[in-house]
């Protein structure tokens, strides 16, 4: 038995180029794996078991299964596993808990069942499970483009504290598709912002953060009712700049100093709202605990 941690992700920029002839969007856009992470429990069993501590994660529509499956048909491995999962990642929340918990399943599964795929394998079924996948399977900080299963990784972002903001949203079904459906061409952008920031990352020369961007805060009012509201109450806090992860609902805010890090997640708290204190990871292997 063995544990790995399937971190959370957010999206420090995040451009549509264009809509593709297949129905998807070319993007270019710089992800950052941050320290928030599920716990993923790896036991030897005869069949596939999957466990959440969260009522409301269901394994049959969830990634994590479609990953030992598609795992299972495409090796000769001939057991199962039990997965358990502690659930630290809200759901469907922008932050990549699924399509993390998706890429952590296969490397789990490939060292429990010494199956010895090589990375290029992984790879190849991450893509299949989705967009987001493959980058999960070395995290860090990287460069995403294609519909966002082509990964460069980038010298690792500074250090930085992360405060989470997690709206009280209900789940919304194929939130992905509904958030892409709702851009138009006047919101695509040519990746200059994103050029830009990897010139700061590569240069060493980034003694402020580059700006931030994510197309889909361009449209996050259509989805989600309150997200202005939260934003406002993000600023009133003491945020500097706060953007959606990924396609939202939840947001996020970068700080340097600690205190003004603890300071702003505790008047989001006294508020009432869930705020959650996390910080940038800098290393891309998996953490065996
Ligand atoms: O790849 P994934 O299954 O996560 O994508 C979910 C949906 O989001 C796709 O079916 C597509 O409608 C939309 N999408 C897109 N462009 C991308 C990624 C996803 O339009 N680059």
């Amino acid at each position: 038995m063995f544990t790995l941690k399937a971190p959370a992700k957010i999206n420090l920029t995040l451009e549509v180029l264009e809509k593709r002839k297949d129905g998807y969007h070319e993007i270019t856009s710089i992800i950052q794996t941050i320290s928030l992470a599920d716990i993923l429990e790896f036991q030897p069993a005869e069949k596939f078991v999957f466990h959440c501590d969260n009522s409301e994660w269901k394994a049959e529509k969830s990634l994590v299964s479609r990953a030992a499956i598609l795992f299972a048909s495409n090796t000769d491995a001939r057991c199962g596993a039990r997965i358990n999962i502690q659930k630290k990642i809200p759901l469907s929340a922008g932050l990549g808990g699924e399509s993390s918990a998706a890429a952590i399943t296969l490397v789990g599964l490939n060292h429990l069942l010494h199956t010895e795929l090589l990375p290029g394998d992984l790879y190849h079924l991450a893509e299949q499970l989705g967009s987001d996948v493959p980058f999960f399977l070395t995290g860090g900080t990287a460069l995403v483009s294609g519909r966002g299963e082509k990964v460069s990784p980038l010298p690792s972002l500074p250090h930085h504290w992360v405060i989470l903001l997690v709206p009280p949203e209900m789940e919304t079904p194929g939130k992905t598709e509904k958030m892409y459906s709702l851009l138009k061409p006047i919101y695509f952008t040519s990746g200059l912002i994103t050029d830009s920031f990897i010139s700061s990352l590569t240069l060493g020369k980034m003694k402020t953060l580059p700006e931030l961007y994510n197309v889909f805060d361009e449209v996050a009012g259509e989805m989600f009712e309150r997200i202005e509201w939260h934003k406002e109450q993000f600023y009133l806090a003491g945020a500097k700049s706060v953007n959606m992860a990924g396609s939202g609902p939840v947001l996020f805010s970068l700080e340097e100093d600690e205190s003004r890090a603890e300071q702003i997640t505790q008047r989001l708290s006294e508020r009432g709202l869930k705020a959650i204190l996390t910080h940038t990871l800098d290393s891309n292997g998996h953490d065996f605990i």
